[in-house]
């Protein structure tokens, strides 16, 4: 493991490995994958991202065979599933496509229950795992366990969709467009969902998307695909944004690459306010005593699972003998793992100064205003500039070494300008 920061992190998922696998559907002169190898490591997510026709989906399912390789081998935590039985392997993988894929005459704890059912888990274990995963994925299970999937909304499948594919705890997940369907907002809800989820669980995930933000948004790597299956740039966002690896990889970033930057900065990398918050039904006086001993004029409404329900001000509170149990449908929320264009869109279309900052769960930790953001933006806008120049400097060919007067502008007195 290279990855210092979270040395702690809990890894459950399996590292997966393309060793020369290749793809010729028949009637086809070019091959869909021409000749692919890659390594992804145990625990990490990675995106899938390129023009249509390129071989996404192609090469996504061929790592659970539901799409047989022509040619070349698959390893999922070191064995060759090229030889396994296809039906045994995709019990343990679990796999989301667009629009969940849910079984549509059955609940959503069928659903969620089904390929446990399959292995033979018994009912109570099938019970108690349906609910966790509901819980995970942000439903709650007793309003939603006996619902039909037609009775709810497309982002609410979808997370459905996952929990399935988690119900067996399979060390791999495949993602096809997971989020294709779903609204703008209700897309940055779920894909936070998904960071808080791999976080917790540290399975190892490929998702497919051709949206290259959100690419860079899930991607622990970014896989940058060309027709044929071909490698352009296999690397971190960070990496694919300054340091593009071929004009192609140029170009389908965009002239915006340095733009592109800020939307990989996140919610976590900017410091948020601490916020006092109250349960529906304390008592106005004891939430107003709280809220002021700790310099605050607002307070978070929460709810048994510490997930915001209103954000009332002081002023607000004190007009009712207890916490009211309002929810504001409109709050604006964003999660640790969000983009600060992220934060930013759900202020604005709040018409607010600020956010709220939950973790993966969708319990609040905190706030962020939009100070915060746009100090930060300009912290990186500056740094991105004076990358901008050391680069221009690099390839005109001239001596990158900085002259005396920059270090001498850097360093006051360091060095006496002539
Ligand atoms: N069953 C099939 N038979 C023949 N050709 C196929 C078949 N499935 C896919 N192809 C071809 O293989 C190539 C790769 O297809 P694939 O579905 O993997 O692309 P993709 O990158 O997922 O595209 P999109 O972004 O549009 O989903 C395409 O040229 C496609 O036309
Ligand atoms: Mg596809």
């Amino acid at each position: 493991m290279t990855d210092q920061l979270a040395p702690e992190r809990n890894v459950t998922g399996a590292d997966i490995k393309l060793d020369g696998v290749v793809k010729r559907y028949r009637g086809q002169r070019a091959p869909a994958v021409e000749r692919l190898d890659l390594d992804i490591d145990a625990g990490e997510i990675v995106a899938f991202v390129g023009p249509s026709g390129c071989g996404k989906t192609t090469t996504l399912k061929m790592i659970n065979r539901l799409i047989e390789p022509t040619e070349g081998r698959i390893f999922i935590g070191g064995r060759d599933v090229t030889r396994e039985d296809p039906d045994k392997l995709r019990q343990s993988i679990g796999y989301v496509i667009q629009s969940g894929g849910l079984f549509p005459h059955w609940t959503v704890a069928k659903n969620v229950g089904a390929i446990p059912r399959v292995l033979g888990w018994d009912r109570k274990r099938i019970a108690e795992r349906t609910e966790y995963l509901l819980d995970l994925v942000g439903l709650d299970p007793a309003t939603f366990a006996d619902r039909l999937p037609k009775d709810m909304s497309g982002g609410q499948q979808q997370r459905v969709g996952v929990a399935r594919a988690l119900a067996a705890d399979p060390p791999v997940l495949l993602m096809d467009e997971p989020f294709g369907a779903v609204d703008p907002i209700t897309r940055v809800r779920l894909q936070d969902s998904l960071i808080g989820i791999q976080h917790e669980l540290g399975k190892t995930i490929v998702v497919v998307t051709h949206d290259f933000e959100e690419a860079t948004k899930l991607g622990d790597k970014v896989l940058i695909l060309s027709e044929g299956g071909h490698v352009e740039q296999y690397a971190a966002p960070e990496e694919i944004l300054t340091d593009p690896a071929t004009p192609f990889v140029e170009e389908f970033v965009g002239s915006g690459a340095k733009l592109a930057y800020l939307t990989v900065s996140r919610v976590r990398d900017v410091p948020y306010d601490e916020v006092v918050t109250a349960r529906v039904g304390e008592p106005a006086q004891a939430v107003i005593g709280r809220a002021r001993a700790a310099g605050q004029t607002w307070v978070v409404v929460v709810d048994e699972a510490g997930r915001p329900r209103s954000w009332p001000s002081l002023t607000e509170v004190a007009t009712k003998p207890e916490v009211s149990d309002f929810l504001d449908r409109r709050l604006p929320v964003v999660a640790r793992s969000s983009t600060l264009n992220d934060a930013l869109d759900a202020m604005l279309a709040a018409s607010q100064g600020a956010a709220l900052v939950t973790d993966g769960r969708g319990a609040v930790v905190g706030s962020l205003s939009i100070g915060a953001v746009t100090e930060t933006i300009q912290a990186k806008l500056a740094e991105v500039h004076s990358e901008e120049d050391d680069y221009e400097t690099y390839v005109d060919g001239t001596d990158p070494t900085p002259t005396p007067v920059v270090a001498a502008d850097d360093e006051p007195g360091s060095a006496e300008p002539a």
